[in-house]
């Protein structure tokens, strides 16, 4: 696999990568990871890469040139491009084997307030985060990604090894212990001791389910159980019933019944009857026409904006932007 990583700060990826797993598939000819600097692209004297965003606003955007000529350069024919980005797809293991399987990655590491929103429309095919919190730069980001990605390239680790791990399965793994038998009156569980291969294996599931269960629960549905482990599970707790309190500070905030039933996960008919017998008085059904008025499209449209951009910016149809410059009109 070749991995080209595209930053700001090539220098953060030397020592990393000097040890351990990935310097081993380096050696081994597993991984070529090309580390290149943005600014080798820019042609201006002092190797430009950012400018002011428009529109105002803190902080420096990429710009286009020579961000995408970068990319293009890199990538060649086959590269897949990754930008990292707090924006994107969370990553995780599964998006880790998916990119472990393609032959060639090119990685955007952003800084500042982040790139160009035209070259991810055009020269990025897909964004990933590593978590819903903001880094300052994506290189950090970038290893981590590599590191995941490296750890599965067969032969980098010992099969059995990636097989029973955190995530693999869709699971956590179980707790672990090595000597000395027993620490400060605290006994390794006696099946890991027992030489019985198979209670050792069977042991090693539950704990594995157990602990998913206790701790990220979430992972369960798209876990990889059998159905007999499925029917096992305890029930999820029960939802904490919606409070009266809460309705009718939503409804009074201006959100409307049908709103309010979706996110509260009851019947709108509930909302109401409950707003009712709690002394609220119901607003007049709005009506049923969707997405924006008529003065909104025409004061966005004074902005400069196609009929296309504010069908996207709206997302709605173009005919139904075109609807209402007609009814503006009239
Ligand atoms: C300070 S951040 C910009 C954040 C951006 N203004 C926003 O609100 O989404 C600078 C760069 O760090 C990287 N980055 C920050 N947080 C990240 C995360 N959770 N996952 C992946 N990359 C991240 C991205 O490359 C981003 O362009």
């Amino acid at each position: 696999m070749r991995i080209d990583v595209l930053t700001l700060f090539p220098k953060m990826f030397e020592s990393p990568f000097a040890e351990s797993i990935v310097a081993r598939a380096r050696a081994a000819g597993r991984l070529e990871l090309v580390i290149h600097d943005l600014r080798g692209w820019a042609s201006d004297r002092h190797r430009t890469v950012d400018d002011v965003p428009y529109g105002g606003g803190a902080g420096m955007v990429f710009t286009p040139e020579p961000l995408a000529p970068a990319i293009r350069e890199v990538k060649g024919r086959d590269g897949h491009v990754v930008l990292l980005s707090a924006q994107g797809r969370l990553f995780d293991e599964a998006a880790a084997r998916r990119l472990a399987s393609l032959g060639h990655l090119v990685l955007v590491a952003g800084h500042y307030e982040g790139v160009d929103e035209r070259v991810i429309e055009t020269d990025v095919d897909e964004e990933l985060s590593i978590g819903d919190y903001v880094v300052t730069g994506g290189e950090l980001p970038a290893m981590v990604l590599i590191d995941a990605v490296a750890r599965l390239l067969p032969g980098a680790i010992d099969a059995a090894s990636l097989q029973e791990e955190s995530h693999t399965s869709g699971l956590l793994e179980g707790p672990q212990y090595t000597r000395p038998p027993e620490f400060e009156g605290r006994r390794v569980p006696a099946v890991l001791v027992s030489g019985d291969h198979a209670s050792i294996a069977q042991w090693r599931r539950a704990e594995s389910i157990r602990r998913t269960v206790e701790r990220r629960p979430d992972l369960l549905d798209r876990a990889d159980l059998t159905p007999a482990e499925r029917a096992r599970l305890p029930r999820p707790a029960a939802k904490a019933p919606v409070r009266d309190a809460d309705l009718i500070a939503a409804y009074r905030s201006g959100v409307g019944s049908y709103r309010i039933a979706a996110r509260f996960g009851i019947s709108p008919a509930t909302v109401r009857a409950r707003l009712r017998a709690a002394g609220v008085r119901l607003r007049e059904a709005r009506s049923t026409q969707r997405g924006p008025t008529a003065a909104e499209v025409v004061r966005m449209r004074a902005t400069g904006l196609t009929v296309r951009e504010l069908a996207r910016h709206y997302g709605v149809s173009h005919v139904t932007i075109l609807d209402r410059l007609k009814k503006a009109r009239k």
